[in-house]
């Protein structure tokens, strides 16, 4: 039995990991939301917890069950996504951001049911934007040597590869780590397996890892252990 025990190496740490997609409401039975199912947040908790780390496990509309022996801040929306990673980040150690987090919301939403209008038009919905968690994070730096971590899901397109848009967007969001997943034609969303490059702030790969949801979270702590 003692032979399935892995490394103890995140005892002593706090770690935040959020998890899962934010729902934005339009009215009180309709929000705007996003195929986010938690699977590798929850295998980042469940990894972190293994490894002797407390975990608090910041989870927005997961479709998959939390993992025992985590502390479960159950979110809806990107404002109370925010509120509650913030809260718990003052004594992290590390942030990892898994959750799909909304850009956008609805500008006002309706305390009663939204009427379809029966004209044959179409309302407008009007949007603002959202705080981005992960670039407030690693710009305010909460605690001092907290290492702050990003996911960023891409498909490439016209102006780029995958591995572009992930070196771009390290860049921007100053996060220490970014985990490049490539989403689309079946991978990522909602899947078991998953295929990472980790980068760095400067958009160097650091780390790259294939596998299981599990397989990809125990490489991502790693890379956050080689950083601490
Ligand atoms: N993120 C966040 N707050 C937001 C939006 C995103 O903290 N309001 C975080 C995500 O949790 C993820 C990282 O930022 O860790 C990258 O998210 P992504 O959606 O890929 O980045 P965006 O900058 O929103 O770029 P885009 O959606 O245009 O690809
Ligand atoms: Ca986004």
């Amino acid at each position: 039995a003692l032979a399935l025990v892995g490394p103890r190496d995140l005892a002593g740490r706090h770690v935040v990991v959020s998890a899962g997609g934010t729902r934005e409401p339009l009215d009180p039975v309709r929000f705007l939301g996003n195929r986010s199912s938690g699977r590798q947040g929850v295998a980042l908790a469940r990894a972190a917890a293994a490894r002797g780390a407390r975990v608090t496990l910041v989870a927005a509309n997961l479709a998959v069950p939390a993992p025992p022996a985590v502390d479960v801040v159950p979110v809806e929306t990107a404002a109370q996504l925010r509120d509650a990673v913030r809260a718990a980040a003052k004594d992290a150690d590390a942030v990892v951001m898994a959750a799909a987090v909304a850009d956008y919301r609805p500008a006002t939403p309706q305390d009663a049911k939204i009427k379809k209008r029966g004209d044959g038009a179409a309302p407008a919905i009007a949007l603002v934007e959202t705080v981005d968690v992960l670039a407030e994070l690693a710009h305010d730096r909460l605690r001092d040597r907290q290492v702050v971590v990003g996911f960023a899901a891409e498909t490439g397109d016209a102006d780029g590869s995958v591995l572009e848009h992930g070196r771009a967007k390290a860049l921007r969001k100053g996060a220490d780590l970014l985990v490049v997943n490539a989403v689309g034609d079946g991978r990522g969303f909602g899947t078991d397996v998953n295929d990472v490059v980790v980068l760095d702030g400067r958009g160097e790969v650091v780390a790259t890892a294939a596998g299981s949801k599990d397989d990809v979270a125990h490489a991502v702590w790693d890379a956050v252990l080689a950083r601490s």
